[in-house]
């Protein structure tokens, strides 16, 4: 990967992809793009928001603009937060340290994952700013007991609880790549002890094969209640696709809701999130913030998620695409294109601010076979 690589010709996500994909190794960019079995899913989250469209207000004064928002006490400057991703070392050698630079840079909230490249202590020493930190249930409570209280010692804001990978999903790509981390990439928040290095040696994806050897997957309600009693820390679900645990999400104490299918990487054929998230905001009533993630590209998809009741909108790959097309700055610069993306959607359609965006704002596009029956 080079570090020398100007970026700023990159005039929107999918250009920041093509330019990643050209530093990035093959095992390694297979990895970020990839979902699991056919895709269907991954596929389907893009195109579930093309078929939506957005209907306009004209002649609306948008000399006062604000787009900054509140989430959980936390003041961001946009409504767009970093999701957790895995591996931040394999876009650049300073990893998720130049993730928490960006947010800062960005204002905005920063969610580390369990299987980052750098620890807790590393990226809370690397910039300061909100962080969320996503945890992993691991089979020995004690490994899961230790990550919960070193985010709450270092003054991470949030766990985010992903609930949909008691297993990994099956990603073709990476077990044909029989995809490992290189001898400078290990699991950062357990460096010097076992759970430190993905396996070599298996005929298959060893990060598969890591989870499937580590992760609970007792996965359950029971769960949800005893991270609640070993932490103060609030609890966003993340993986959530059916209004039905919605609501148990939030009867169980949850402080947020994120919509999400991990960027179609787990159940292949789950449903977009865009076209569940109205009934899952409905569920919900306002008790807590929902939020949104997959196949997020374009700021007329934030606010596509936003006048369907979503808070906040989460972004996973196009963050990696940046650090892989300029480190730092290369993600910076995807979330001021995101930015200026969204600010100019508000602008065009007669919003101000983000309260102004409303459900009516959104409507399904009927298929050309529907239109010819008219
Ligand atoms: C992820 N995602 C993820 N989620 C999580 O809870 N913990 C993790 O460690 C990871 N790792 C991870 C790695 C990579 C390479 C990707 C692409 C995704 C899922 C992530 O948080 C988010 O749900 C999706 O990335 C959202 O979809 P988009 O924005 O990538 O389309
Ligand atoms: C992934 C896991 C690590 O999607 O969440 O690769």
């Amino acid at each position: 990967m080079s570090q020398n690589t100007v970026a700023t010709d990159c005039l929107n996500v999918r250009e920041y992809e093509a330019r990643a994909k050209t530093n990035l190794a093959e095992m390694a960019y297979d990895y970020y793009a990839g979902g699991s079995w056919d895709e269907i899913t991954l596929r389907e989250n893009c195109t579930a928001f093309e078929r939506l469209a957005i209907m306009p207000h004209m002649l609306v004064d948008l000399t006062e603009f604000d787009m900054s928002t509140e989430i959980l006490g936390e003041k961001i400057s946009m409504p767009i937060i970093i999701a957790p991703t895995a591996f931040h070392g394999l876009a650049t050698p300073e990893g998720e340290k130049a993730t928490a630079r960006a947010a800062y840079r960005a204002q905005t909230i920063m969610t580390l994952s369990t299987l980052a490249n750098f620890s807790i202590e590393e990226v809370q020493a690397a910039a300061p700013g909100p962080k969320w930190f996503q945890l992993y249930v691991y089979k020995d409570r004690e490994v899961t007991k230790d990550l919960v209280q070193r985010a709450e010692a270092e003054g991470y804001k949030a766990l985010v609880l992903t609930v949909d990978s008691p297993l990994l999903g099956r990603r073709e790509k990476d077990v044909r790549n029989r995809f490992r981390l290189p001898d400078n990439c290990q699991l950062g928040h357990f460096v010097g002890g076992k759970l430190a290095n993905l396996p070599k040696d298996v005929e298959d994806s060893g990060l598969a094969h890591y989870i499937a050897s580590l992760y609970d997957v007792s996965l359950s309600w029971k769960h949800v209640e005893w991270l609640s009693e070993i932490t103060k820390l609030p609890i966003l679900l993340k993986g959530i696709l059916r209004a039905d645990d919605a609501a148990l999400g939030v009867k169980n104490g949850a402080a947020g809701i994120i919509v999400s299918n991990h960027g179609g990487r787990q159940l292949d054929s789950a449903p977009s999130t865009i076209s569940v998230l109205s009934e899952i905001v409905e569920a919900v009533d306002d008790r807590v913030p929902v939020l949104i993630d997959s196949g997020i590209r374009r700021g007329t998809d934030v606010f596509k998620a936003i006048a369907l009741g979503a808070k906040a909108v989460l972004t996973g790959r196009p963050v990696l695409w940046g650090l892989a097309s300029d480190g730092e700055n290369g993600a910076v610069e995807v979330l001021e294109l995101l930015r200026s993306e969204l600010k100019l959607t508000m602008q065009l359609s007669g919003c101000p601010k983000l309260k102004s965006i409303t459900p009516d704002m959104v409507r399904q596009k009927k298929p050309f076979w529907a239109l010819a029956k008219d």
